[in-house]
């Protein structure tokens, strides 16, 4: 498949991880971010893997927008965020690492970007939907029981449905200029959008030591599956993948820089759906000290 990237599959994932690094420094605190509709609770079995891979980890789920309230829009959940993240931040001398889960991937970034001082080192991207979302997911039924995905930008690409979390990040590859012009998000971070900040916020996001993509077919929620690795649709509904899309040619927000760094591992996992991820102790277990040290 994407064969210039870091790509590990099932086993081998297990193979190129686990030779443990770590030092005697003691380990940075893991900071997890939960995602749309759910809370720590979803968390407990992570956290006790990461601890049990490295002894004395300080690992927190931050319990904020939790289910119902993780509606709320995507920049006040960044600004909510931070104000708890910060602290712990300033804390920890040698930084720390995020872990980030579906939405939570996407609050990470917005974080990542606008935080000028941030020392997190790295940031693990869990099944997020980075480049956005296009599906007819139960979540997206629930909500809009009465419209199918082609017709979701009436509500999303508009100022009331820009309210939304789930709008935020609605990809709608047959209204570019709608989603150019409404979204006020996705649209921001990928640059695809221009904006003053731009130069700002890459700066910000580069600060970061490595970025993991996890993510894999079987997902069933993130659509398509892989927005997590940053690819998407193109109006054809075929996917184009991150190093042919035009932000990443750019380097609008930094991922071309990460990639070349060598800063970037790509993880495509199968059999895994949306719900499994941060409850599998395969996808976790050999990797905690590649990722986390
Ligand atoms: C772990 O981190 C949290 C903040 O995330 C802090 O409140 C707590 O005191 C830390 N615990 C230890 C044992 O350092
Ligand atoms: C989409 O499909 C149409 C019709 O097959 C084709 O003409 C067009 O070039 C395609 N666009 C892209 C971006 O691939
Ligand atoms: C756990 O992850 C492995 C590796 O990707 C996968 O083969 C397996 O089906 C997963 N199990 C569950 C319950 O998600």
């Amino acid at each position: 498949m994407r064969s210039s990237l870091n790509i590990n599959v099932n086993g081998l994932l297990l193979l190129l991880c686990g030779v443990n690094l770590a030092g005697t420094l003691g380990y940075k605190p893991v900071i997890i971010v939960h995602g749309l509709f759910d809370g720590p609770k979803q968390f407990l079995m992570m956290s006790r893997l990461i601890q049990e891979a490295h002894p004395g980890t300080n690992v927190s789920v931050i319990d904020l927008y939790d289910n119902m309230a993780s509606l709320k829009p995507l920049w006040v959940q960044v600004q909510g965020f931070k104000e708890l993240l910060y602290p712990i931040m300033q804390e920890a001398e040698n930084g720390i690492h995020l872990i980030c889960f579906s939405q939570g991937g996407l609050i990470c970034r917005g974080l990542l970007s606008t935080l000028p001082d941030h020392n997190v080192q790295s940031f693990i991207s869990l099944s997020s939907p980075q480049a956005g979302q296009y599906g007819d997911t139960d979540i997206l039924k629930m909500f809009f029981p009465h419209y199918l995905k082609a017709r979701v930008f009436h509500v999303c690409y508009s100022s009331v449905g820009q309210k939304w979390s789930i709008c935020n990040f609605w990809n709608d590859p047959h209204q570019r200029e709608r989603f150019l012009k409404s979204s006020n998000y996705l649209a921001l971070l990928n640059g695809e959008r221009p904006h003053r900040e731009m130069t700002e916020w890459r700066k910000n996001f580069l600060r970061i030591n490595k970025l993991v993509l996890i993510g894999g077919p079987d997902d069933g929620v993130i659509t398509p599956w892989e927005s997590s690795h940053f690819g998407f649709y193109d109006i054809n509904e075929t996917i184009v993948e991150m190093k042919n899309q035009e932000w990443y040619g750019r380097d609008s927000f930094g991922l071309k820089t990460l990639h070349a760094r060598g800063d970037l591992a790509v993880y495509v996992l199968s059999g895994v759906k949306h719900g499994y991820w941060h409850s599998n102790e395969t996808v976790f277990r050999g990797c905690i000290e590649e990722w986390l040290t």
